[in-house]
């Protein structure tokens, strides 16, 4: 069947005519359904929208009341403004707002809500009865929607505020309800949403209850630093570092976690734009960027950002659920958040702090976070001799005028180098993250200096990778050639490795290149050039060196210490563990009552 009015012919015409004859407006009811998958993914998307409208009334206190993680029955209840009984009738109904009035809005929004999506969305795909009072009505009203279907308004006896009960979660849309996952795992979204939402509005207090137990509370207090420890549990006078900065009409304020608070597993990175949480690829990497040598990677670092700014610099409606926002200019928002990150992890290192002064006393490690690859090194105070950075391609070695003899006394779980110094202190040196920092100094100083010498293999390495790693690797053959590492195209999926840089001649290149091009993946695209052959070596540094459980001989473990010990930017790997910490004579005395 050919249609030659629009120009189709053949399959093409039969499906788009058949399609054209039929066009017909969806009934109110599949619309509003279609529009519920967009806002209502799971239990956690209808509490994000109930919490936010509570907020959006002004609430100062919002409680929140579970069953099964939410999938069978959420509450949430509110001191906020309340709704007449005229307004609930039309809360309900889509496009009804009471937060924007004309496009104009659109560009000032300092409201969660603007868009009245989210009660039609949420009674869409549940049971909804919502009660609610003003301070200024008589009596309380209520409405119930089932599914979709509106009943009446009707009087009834509620103090001021709003409640909101929502049951039987996606009991009409079969195929949503099959993708809910554990109840466990529902009520885990929930827990994560409201400790972001409590950090982001210390002034108003936050209950949660599951199962009829409280399982958070969040206080109302004035300061952000209160909420964190309440909610953390952390020791926030020793534990969080403070920053705030005005920048080009930006704030940006909050708490970087020491290291100490790092933990595997996930991000705990809390980020708020204008009051707003959100979860932006952006802002977490520019944190895991401000982080990079001061944490394994392996760890996320505790953080809260909290950005402000006008409001008509960012773009919160990109998104019905809002996660995500775009900035008009990303790039300086991401340099923004890493430069203030890095002064106050910088400002803390340069008070840093040797294990057994008083305000140490929790943390294991002696002395983190002054970055090595900007800064000087300095575990201030602990170690005053040490000597400025060496210049040539040798680390310098051993010089007893200058710097102090450490006896070694041996090897601890065939980990750690432990030696005695001048003072009769116990140093600690982890060898494997020693070596790795050493290796890294004498790539980056060969880098430089133009010197990285190259070995070229005797028999080049064909490897077989992913396509995904294919295509980073032929994007990154000018990086990794520039770091000593010549690869090429080898057709199909494969690539060939010709040569590794001369330092890590014993190291297996096809392990070396895939896990470099892992890394490479996981930096992203937003990194310079500079930052990624940094990222590079620090990679290829860890290949190279020893590992933990090696066994090193007397000599090797000498020569350690004193290469460690004459290298001020060694104190910490490049993936930013401490290689060695300082017990205190004075720190042994105590653990033995002599002092
Ligand atoms: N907890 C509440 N307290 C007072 N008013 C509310 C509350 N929840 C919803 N409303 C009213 O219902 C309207 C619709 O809410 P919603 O569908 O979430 O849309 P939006 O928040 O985008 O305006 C809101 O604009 C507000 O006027
Ligand atoms: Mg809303």
């Amino acid at each position: 069947m050919t249609d030659s009015r629009f120009g189709l012919d053949g399959w093409e015409g039969a499906r788009y005519g058949r399609t054209m004859s039929r066009i017909q407006i969806l009934s109110k009811e599949v619309a509003n359904l279609i529009a519920a998958g967009e806002v209502v993914e799971r239990p956690v998307s209808v509490v994000k929208e109930l919490v936010e409208n509570a907020l959006d009334a002004g609430a100062t206190s919002v409680t929140v009341d579970l069953q099964d993680g939410g999938t069978t029955r959420i509450q949430v209840s509110d001191n906020g403004c309340g709704m007449t009984a005229d307004e609930l009738a039309l809360c309900v109904l889509p496009h009804a707002t009471s937060k924007i009035g004309s496009a104009d809005d659109l560009a000032r929004i300092m409201t969660f809500g603007f868009r009245g999506e989210a009660l039609p969305s949420i009674a869409a795909v549940s049971h909804v009865l919502i009660t609610s009072k003003t301070p200024t009505s008589d009596s309380a009203a209520c409405i119930r929607v089932d599914a979709g279907k509106m009943g009446a308004v009707e009087p009834c006896s509620a103090p001021d505020g709003t409640l909101i009960l929502v049951e039987h979660l996606f009991q009409n849309v079969p195929a949503r309800q099959k993708f809910l996952k554990s109840e466990r795992t529902e009520y885990g979204h929930i827990f994560d949403l409201i400790q972001r939402v409590a950090l982001a509005n210390p002034q108003t207090r936050f209950v949660l209850r599951h199962q009829g137990k409280e399982t958070l509370r969040a206080n109302v207090t004035t300061e952000l630093r209160g909420r964190v420890a309440e909610l953390f549990s952390v020791n926030a006078a020793e534990q969080l570092l403070p920053f705030s900065e005005d920048s080009g009409g930006v704030r940006i304020s909050g708490f970087a976690g020491r290291p100490i608070l790092a933990k595997a597993g996930s991000p705990q990175t809390y980020l708020t734009v204008n009051g707003r949480v959100v979860k932006d690829r952006l802002l977490m990497h520019a944190v895991g960027e401000a982080y990079r040598t001061f944490l394994p990677r392996e760890l996320y670092p505790f953080c809260v950002v909290q950005l402000e700014l006008d409001p008509s610099l960012v773009d919160v409606n990109v998104h019905p659920a809002k996660a995500e926002v775009r900035f008009v200019q990303p790039q300086a928002m991401h340099q923004l958040v890493v430069h203030t990150l890095r002064a106050a992890l910088q400002q803390a290192s340069s008070d840093a702090m040797t294990l057994g002064n008083s305000t140490a006393s929790a943390s294991p490690v002696a002395s983190y976070g002054n970055d090595s690859l900007t800064g000087p090194a300095s575990p201030a105070g602990s170690w005053p001799d040490l000597r400025p950075p060496a210049s040539s391609g040798e680390t310098p070695l051993f010089n007893t005028e200058d710097m102090p003899a450490l006896r070694p006394i041996g090897a601890l779980a065939r980990t750690y180098l432990l030696y005695e110094d001048p003072n009769g202190s116990l140093i600690a040196i982890d060898q494997h993250a020693a070596h790795e920092r050493l290796g890294y100094l004498k790539l980056k100083e060969r880098f430089a200096a133009a010197d990285l010498q190259v070995q070229r293999l005797l028999i080049p390495a064909v490897v077989e990778l992913s396509p995904r790693d294919h295509a980073m690797a032929l994007e990154s053959i000018e990086l990794l050639g520039r770091c000593g590492m010549e690869v090429n195209d080898f057709g199909g999926n494969s690539v060939v490795i010709k040569s590794v840089p001369a330092l890590l001649a014993n190291t297996d290149p096809v392990t070396l290149l895939k896990r470099l091009l892992e890394d490479l993946a996981q930096s992203g695209t937003t990194t310079s050039m500079d930052v990624a052959i940094d990222h590079v070596l620090m990679t290829m540094a860890c290949h190279r060196m020893v590992r933990a459980g090696d066994y090193l001989s007397g000599e090797e473990i000498v020569a350690l210490a004193d290469e460690v010990m004459a290298t001020p930017t060694a104190d910490r790997c490049p993936h930013g563990r401490p290689t060695w910490v300082r017990i205190p004579k004075s720190e042994i005395e105590k653990w033995f009552y002599r002092k």
